[in-house]
């Protein structure tokens, strides 16, 4: 493999349980059940499409107005619960695998669908370690579609062929296979079978396998 392309929430960091309270918050507003079995078909969606998909979950209709206050709301509520995030809040074996990685010359860089993943970067102190960060904000078509990856595979300089995504969610595995990259899922069970190879957490992936 030549590069590794990452997924930032849930992967890199803690924050997709963030996400998960913040609309829930949201759902409830609309009077809408929302626990973490209905939080699976959010992980990795854009935050226009993850509010689309509680809505459909509650049969409701909104006003466009309402849509947009409330994604404003679900953002502001998620990034107070993140003020405090530093590098103690990366998950198990994420800066190992990035040293060593570097260390063999394998190109590392994010794709997330979060229009926060930059922000996020920084306050990890990890944003050097990445050539190539693509966001929701670089994306026409977000998970489940691959641009994502595609986008950062080009930005490399690379075929899909040669890289492996690392995602947590079901339309971020779904992504990486649309678009003929190796998937490995990390550390959620509901996508162990949809993904090339599975790990439960990053501690145990051996980059001298891939190098
Ligand atoms: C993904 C998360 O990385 O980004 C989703 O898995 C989140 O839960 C999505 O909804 C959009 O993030 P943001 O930060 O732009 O609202
Ligand atoms: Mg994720």
């Amino acid at each position: 493999m030549k590069a590794f392309l990452f997924d930032l929430d849930g992967v890199l960091v803690s924050t997709e349980h963030n996400h998960f309270l913040a609309w829930q918050r949201c759902a409830h507003s609309l009077g809408i059940a929302f626990t973490e079995k209905e939080n699976e078909l959010l992980k990795g969606v854009s935050r226009v499409d993850s509010l689309k998909k509680i809505l459909v979950l509650g049969a409701k209709t909104i006003s466009t107005e309402e849509f947009e206050d409330l994604l404003i709301s679900k953002n502001d509520f998620y990034l107070e619960s993140i003020q405090d995030l530093n590098q103690s809040n990366l998950l198990p074996g994420v800066l190992d695998l990035l040293k060593s990685a570097k260390t063999k010359g394998i190109h590392l860089g994010v794709g997330s669908s979060s229009k926060n993943a930059n922000f996020i970067l920084d306050k990890l102190q990890i944003r050097s370690y990445f050539e190539v960060v693509i966001d929701g904000n670089g994306v026409k078509d977000p998970k489940p579609h691959p641009e994502v990856f595609l986008n950062g595979a080009r930005a490399l300089g690379l075929d899909p062929s040669v890289c492996m995504v690392f995602e947590d969610a079901a339309s971020g595995i779904a992504a990486a296979k649309a678009g003929g990259f190796t998937a490995v899922g990390v550390g959620n069970p509901h996508i162990a079978n949809m993904a090339d190879i599975y790990l439960n957490d990053l501690t145990e992936f051996r980059v001298e396998q891939y190098a």
